[in-house]
This record gives structure tokens, sequence and C-alpha cells, in this order.
């Protein structure tokens, strides 16, 4: 069993982005576990607070540290990515030499009313990506469009062609995990 850090990019009960988080966590049952990192809870990142750094920061880098994987799901905003998953990334990636995310193998998905998808915002994010030294699943990329009724309220999925493509992503995400899941040798992020 795989431990899967996640970063989910919405804090709405009714989020359709914590709709398909669940309904991958359903479809990975008995080979991934699901970790929801608390990410509401941090401050804004200020480089003073590591003199005594927040219980929610040290509790973030320890969760993200002893993950074998990291998942973000989350809604496109403004055609980028929203300002908590960016928050979360900088607090985790310092202090400089102790970045939590290096090495981790990540898959990224995203939901939204919108024809799009989120791959507008899922493309800004790819940009950032690299520095923080994850191990970027290309393949394949959910952008999905949430349909009413595409989802039930036990997160199974309605619809064969989408179930097959969501469960496919998550039998990628397993693989990937299995392949590049390798103990970390570096840990920098930017200077
Ligand atoms: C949006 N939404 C949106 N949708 C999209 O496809 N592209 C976009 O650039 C944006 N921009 C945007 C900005 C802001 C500030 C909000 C609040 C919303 C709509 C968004 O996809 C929709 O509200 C989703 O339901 C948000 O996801 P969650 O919170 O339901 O997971």
């Amino acid at each position: 069993m795989k431990n899967v850090a996640v970063l989910l990019g919405s804090l709405s009960e009714n989020s359709i982005n914590k709709t398909l988080a669940k309904t991958f966590e359903k479809l990975g049952e008995g080979r991934l576990r699901f970790d929801y990192l608390d990410i509401a809870g941090l401050p804004f990142y200020n480089n003073d607070l590591w003199d005594n750094p927040p219980a929610a920061v040290t509790d973030l880098k320890h969760r993200v540290e002893t993950a074998d994987a990291v998942l973000i799901v989350m809604p496109e905003f403004n055609r980028s990515f929203p300002a908590v998953i960016k928050n979360a990334l900088d607090w985790a990636s310092r202090p400089y030499g102790h970045n939590s995310w290096a090495g981790k193998p990540l898959a990224i998905a995203g939901a939204s009313p919108g024809g799009i998808g989120t791959a507008a915002g899922q493309s800004q994010l790819r940009a950032v990506l690299p520095v923080l030294g994850f191990v970027v699943m290309g393949q394949p990329e959910v952008y999905f469009q949430f349909q009413p009724g595409l989802i039930d309220e036990h997160f199974e999925v309605t619809d064969d062609q989408s179930r097959a493509f969501l469960g496919g992503f998550v039998d990628s995400f397993v693989g990937w995990i299995n392949r590049y899941g390798e103990p970390v040798t570096r840990a920098e992020a930017a200077e």
C-alpha cells in the first residue's frame, strides 16, 4: 500500500475537485492510502516564522516526508492554480536544503464545469514543479469537465468511458510510484 499526500486546491465543502479526489481514492482502494493535507490551516508564507515554526507547517512537512507520493487535485482560478496550492508548495520547500517535496513522484488532476477542465491552470503549475524536485507524471493528463450525475454520492463514476479514463489515471499513478518512489539524495529547491 502506498501512502499518497493529497493537496486539494479547493477549500469549498461542495468542491467538485474534492469529489474527483475521493473518486480517485475509491479507484485506488487497496493500493493507495490518501492523506489529505491540511493546507487551509497554513499561514501565508513568511520566512520569519521559521524561528518558531507553526505546528501546521511542521505537520505538513512531516506528512509530506513520510508519503510515497503526492497528488494535486485542483480547480483552475483565473487561468492559473489556486493560491493555497502555491502557499503549501512554498512552505514545504523550505528551509533551504530541507525541501520536503524532493524526489516525490507526483500526479496532477483537476475538474472544472468548463470545457478546458483546468488545462490552463495545470500548465502554470507544471512550470514551477521541476524546481521543487518532483518526479512529475506527464501522462495521462486529467482535464475533467465535471457534469452533474457523472460521479454519484458514493464516488462511483456512472459513465463507462469516464470510469475507464479515471481508473487508467490511477493505474498509471500506481505504476509511476512503483517506478520512481526512490530514496531522496538531494533536497534543495530554488536558491
Ligand atoms: C473560477 N472558475 C474557473 N473555471 C475555469 O474553468 N477556469 C478559470 O479560470 C476559472 N476561474 C475561477 C476563478 C475563481 C476565483 C473562482 C472562484 C472560480 C470556476 C471554477 O472552475 C468552479 O467554481 C469550480 O467549481 C471550482 O472548483 P471547486 O471549488 O468546486 O473544486
